[in-house]
């Protein structure tokens, strides 16, 4: 009796159960899985061809190669690389802290950080509408002199105020710091070769001048002759942390 062909449908299957086994060969090359002697064989295929016809692997497919030499050196130097940027940058941070942690406590530290903003004013007031670089430039530096200044009080000092019973105080000074920032948004926003902006500046100088006087002549004083000679030398540890986060 003759044998007779295989119908279209059983070819249609045997094709798709091939199809299928290759599929399954695929997807566990991808994976890395065994489950058969197709599926090894895909997956060793398959690593031979990601590294260059060796194989690369030790043991069984489901190893991944370890990084190559050159991969592992390119690692190691942007480890290194990263590191080296941060011991740089907590160097640069404490060269822009010391004047301040050097200056002694609390709030002779902050009286230095005063005058240095306000010769930072003297230098922008020395400007003309031609220089407007040197003016983006010296408000930057302002920026960031008032922004650490101000975490140092705002996250130290205002709390210790309240914490001795000068509420009233600290709200006052912390509403202050308010306009300061607007000030410096007024600034920044405006054209550096207007007219208006040296009298905006002026205007800024004399509420940051009223702000000063307040805190070292008067409210600074009380909080510190409230204070134990302890209190007073953690709030200068404190004060000196939040800076060097700005820093
Ligand atoms: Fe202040
Ligand atoms: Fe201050």
């Amino acid at each position: 009796m003759a044998t007779e062909a295989p119908s279209k449908t059983t070819r249609s299957r045997t094709t798709k159960a091939s199809a299928d086994k290759d599929n399954n060969a695929s997807r566990s090359s991808s994976t890395g899985s065994s489950g058969g002697t197709a599926t090894t064989a895909g997956a060793s295929g398959a690593t031979a061809a990601r590294s260059g016809g060796k194989p690369a692997s030790t043991g069984s497919a489901g190893k991944r190669a370890p990084f190559s030499g050159t991969t592992g050196a390119l690692i190691g130097a942007a480890a290194a690389g990263v590191a080296v940027g941060l011991v740089a940058n907590l160097g640069r941070k404490a060269a822009v802290q010391a004047p301040t942690a050097l200056a002694g406590n609390w709030d002779e530290a902050l009286k230095a950080e005063h005058a240095a903003t306000i010769k930072l004013f003297d230098a922008l007031e020395t400007t003309t509408e031609k220089n407007t670089t040197k003016r983006s430039m010296l408000l930057m530096q302002l920026k960031h002199a008032l922004a650490k200044h101000a975490l140092q009080e705002e996250n130290a000092v205002y709390p210790a105020l309240r914490e001795a019973g000068q509420v009233g105080d600290a709200d006052q000074l912390n509403g202050e710091h308010g306009y300061v920032k607007q000030y410096l948004y007024d600034l920044e926003n405006m054209p550096k070769e207007s007219p208006a902006f040296l009298a905006k500046l002026r205007e800024f100088r004399a509420h940051i001048e009223t702000h000063v006087r307040e805190e070292e002549d008067d409210i600074f004083p009380k909080l510190k002759a409230k204070l134990s000679p302890e209190k007073n030398k953690a709030l200068t540890a404190l004060m000196n942390k939040e800076g060097f986060k700005l820093a």
